[in-house]
C-alpha cells in the first residue's frame, strides 16, 4: 500500500484527515509516525504559502508524496484578523479560553452581519520533482456572544453557524468532519491525490 505523509505531529488532525480520506487506498501516517522531528519556520503571507513551505520541506527530507494543510479564523470585524496568525493570536501558549473571549470583547459592539467570520484551510501536495498543488476550503459563519460546546478545539466554541443554530463546538465530531474548511480543501485534492496515487 502506498504510503501519504500528511506534515503534522498533530494526532487530532491526523485522525480527522483519515477519517476524511478513509476510502483511499493508502496509509496516511503523521511526522510522528516516521520519527520526524523538524521544526518548519511556517513565515508565508497566505494559508496557501504557509501549506506549501510544510508540505515541501518534508517532501524533500523524505522523497514522498507529502501533504500539508495551514488554517486559520478570519473575522471581518476585526480586518480578518487573527488569520494565517491565529494559533500564535495573543501568543502561542495563551489559553483559548482567553482568545475567545479577547474576540467577544473586540466585538462588543457588533451586530448581526458585521459578526460574520470564517474558517479556512488551504491542503498542499508536494511530489517529488512536480510542481506542488494547493486547495482550499472554506466554512463561513458568525462570532458568537459566549463560549458554546465541549466538542473540537481552539476557536470552535465561538463560531457559531446558523444552519445549525450551534458552534461548531456543538457539532458532534463526525458533523464537523463532514462541514469543515479542512473537509472541504482535502476532498477538493482528493481526486489529484487518487492521480498522483495511481502513477
Ligand atoms: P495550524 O493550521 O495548525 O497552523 O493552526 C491553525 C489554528 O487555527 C489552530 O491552532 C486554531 O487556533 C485555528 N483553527 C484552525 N482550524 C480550526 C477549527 O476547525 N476549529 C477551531 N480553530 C481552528
Amino acid at each position: 500500500m502506498k504510503k501519504l505523509i500528511f506534515a503534522t505531529t498533530n494526532e487530532g488532525k491526523v485522525a480527522e484527515v483519515k477519517s476524511i480520506l478513509k476510502d483511499l487506498d493508502c496509509d496516511i501516517v503523521s511526522l510522528k509516525d516516521i520519527d520526524l522531528d523538524v521544526d518548519i519556520v511556517e513565515d508565508g503571507n497566505t494559508f496557501e504559502e504557509n501549506a506549501i513551505i510544510k508540505a515541501k520541506t518534508i517532501m524533500e527530507l523524505t522523497n514522498e508524496i507529502v501533504l500539508a494543510d495551514d488554517s486559520g479564523l478570519e473575522v471581518d470585524y476585526l480586518n480578518q484578523s487573527p488569520g494565517i496568525y491565529s494559533a500564535r493570536f495573543l501568543g502561542e501558549d495563551t489559553s483559548y479560553t482567553v482568545k475567545n473571549q479577547y474576540i467577544i470583547d473586540k466585538l462588543a459592539d457588533a451586530k448581526g452581519e458585521e459578526r460574520s467570520a470564517r474558517f479556512i484551510c488551504a491542503v498542499a501536495m508536494a511530489c517529488p520533482g512536480e510542481e506542488t498543488i494547493t486547495t482550499r476550503g472554506t466554512i463561513e459563519g458568525f462570532i458568537g456572544y459566549e463560549e458554546k460546546g465541549e466538542n473540537g478545539f481552539g476557536y470552535d466554541p465561538i463560531f457559531y453557524l446558523p444552519e445549525y443554530n450551534c458552534t461548531t463546538a456543538e457539532l458532534s465530531t463526525k458533523k464537523k468532519n463532514e462541514i469543515s474548511h479542512r473537509a472541504r480543501a482535502l476532498k477538493a485534492m482528493k481526486e489529484t491525490i487518487i492521480s498522483k496515487l495511481t502513477k
